[in-house]
């Protein structure tokens, strides 16, 4: 099956406008399958977070948002469930996936291995918070709407949060560079080679933004 064959374009949505529509959010892949399951985490987290208040204030995409987080509470836990933000995907909750990629302080994370009380002073970035507030779409997102770059696009939120953590430190990555850049992420689908055209495409995007 081609991509443009996929169920979306049988309903009448063409393939180019079913990603222009869910790449701001991601919200489109469905979260009731996911298994609510523990995780693993960075070592020392859980000790630090014992003895602090439940109730933070996360700087969430430019926002403060008042929160009860658990003191084992995992970020991406925090951000999915408590503050409605879903472009953030769970898929292996064990720091072995990329899905749940966002960026804190900039630097990409694996959220669902970060417990949220470690990082409630560093400033949050989900794909949610990506496109500008005019509705203007993140150049990486740009790029991936061009090449529709993504079959299912379960894993897109999680690469393009890596891809725009990459470029803060490597705007002019080649492609070999790129592809290690997102190494931390997979694709079930396995569409590695048009994920990562997709993403080249964002990079060269972004840096005419820059340029002006
Ligand atoms: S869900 Fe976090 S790395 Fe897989
Ligand atoms: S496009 Fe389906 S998991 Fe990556």
């Amino acid at each position: 099956m081609s991509h443009d064959d996929l169920p979306v374009s049988q309903a009448g949505v063409s393939r180019r406008t079913f990603i222009q529509g869910v790449i701001a959010g991601g919200v489109a892949v469905s979260a009731s399958a996911y298994l609510f399951r523990s995780s693993p985490l960075v070592s020392g987290q859980a000790a630090r977070a014992g003895s602090v208040e439940r109730l933070l204030t996360l700087t969430v995409n430019g926002q403060s948002r008042r929160v009860d987080v658990a003191p084992q509470e995992t970020l991406a836990t925090t951000l999915r469930y408590k503050l409605g933000l879903t472009g953030t995907k769970l898929g292996c909750d064990r720091a072995e996936c990329g899905a749940c990629t966002v960026l804190v302080g900039d630097v990409p994370r694996y959220s669902c291995s970060v417990l949220t009380h470690a990082v409630r002073t560093r400033k949050i970035q989900t794909i949610e918070g990506l496109a500008a507030a005019d509705g203007t779409l993140h150049p990486v997102q740009r790029g991936v709407v061009e090449e529709q770059g993504f079959q299912c696009a379960f894993c897109m939120s999680g690469f393009i949060m890596a891809t725009v953590g990459y470029l803060k430190k490597h705007p002019n990555p080649t492609r070999e560079e790129l592809a290690h850049g997102v190494s931390g992420n997979l694709c079930r689908c396995q569409d590695y080679d048009k994920i990562l055209t997709a993403l080249h495409r964002g990079a060269e995007l972004s840096r005419e933004v820059t340029r002006g």
